[in-house]
């Protein structure tokens, strides 16, 4: 059976613990590259990416190289894209000429899962419109473990634009399958109606393990819904509000991220946030999610 990595949703508790369990091990390893790097010897993987990335691509051609495989870069702006070739098409043809899996990403909430059972290679979701960034989701899950050992009854607060947060998407779904509490926070209608919590911000934030601030997703939105400044005012992670935080706890921001938007840069710097651990962790989540598409 092919093993596509498409959303968290899919996965049972044990399976997504047992990636997270793969990913710290690698973590432990960075000193001793000579250990992993035959892992996925003679393997070629395609970075398709029909969206703009930085660390998802980025962090998924570090993986690969440090398994010891290969990685063939595809953009569309200087592909056959370019002349009217289909998603599918494109993906079958990186198929056809024997890649070994495809990491996707794409605006398109749903696509992903409909090209999926038509390849014969292993399909990974590198971020799927506002459905679910699933490596993310591991990343952000394995910041949590190294922070705090145990997930259960955590307390995550999550703050920004959730309606159009495929990082938010897999979170809520991590929270719901490993046992701790997510409660939403920002701007009213950026809140999906769901059963998770919607809390005041300014109220919220002395009661939290973990603050993960979201970007305001322009790009998925028709028009800017408010300007920045009364943003900040309301919804930023400021200076003042570093002060209501638990000594305990972390701060979290998938990024790329807008300095004085939703977070100050002393927020970024501060020695409370994991940020930028967030993003070498993605190096280890996304090895985990390699290893284990390409194992027969
Ligand atoms: N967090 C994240 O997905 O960042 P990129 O868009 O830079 O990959």
């Amino acid at each position: 059976m092919i093993k596509h990595f498409l959303a968290l949703a899919n996965f049972s508790p044990s399976e997504i613990s047992t990636f997270l369990d793969r990913a710290y091990s690698f973590s432990l390893l960075k000193k001793s590259p000579d250990k992993i790097n035959h892992l996925l010897k003679n393997k070629i993987f395609s970075n398709a990416f029909f969206e703009a990335s930085t660390r998802t691509r980025s962090s998924f051609e570090i993986a690969a190289k440090r398994l010891g495989a290969e990685i063939v870069n595809f953009s569309p702006e200087n592909s056959s894209t370019k002349k009217g070739e289909t998603v599918y098409d494109t993906l079958k043809c990186l198929e056809s000429l024997g890649v070994n899996g495809i990491i996707l990403r794409h605006s398109d909430d749903r696509l992903i899962e409909l090209i999926a059972p038509k390849l014969h290679v292993p399909l990974i979701n590198a971020g799927a419109g506002k459905y679910e960034h699933p490596s993310q989701g591991l990343l952000d899950l394995l910041t949590l473990k190294k922070e705090f050992g145990e997930l259960k009854n955590l307390r995550v607060g999550i703050c920004g634009d959730i309606l159009h947060s495929r990082v938010a998407g897999s979170m809520m779904v991590a929270a719901k399958k490993l046992g701790f509490e997510v409660v939403l926070m920002g701007p009213e209608n950026l809140i999906p109606k769901n059963d998770f919590s919607y809390e005041n911000f300014d109220k919220s934030l002395s009661t939290l393990d973990a603050i993960m601030m979201l970007r305001i997703q322009h790009e998925r939105h028709d028009g800017i819904f408010m300007n920045q400044t009364d943003y900040r005012q309301s919804f930023g992670l400021t200076v003042d509000r570093l002060t209501k935080l638990q000594k305990h706890t972390i701060i979290m921001h998938p990024g790329p991220f807008n300095r004085g938007v939703e977070l100050d840069d002393e927020a970024i710097e501060h020695p409370q946030s994991r940020i930028w651990a967030q993003m070498e962790n993605g190096v280890y989540a996304r090895m985990s999610i390699l290893e284990w598409a390409a194992e027969e």
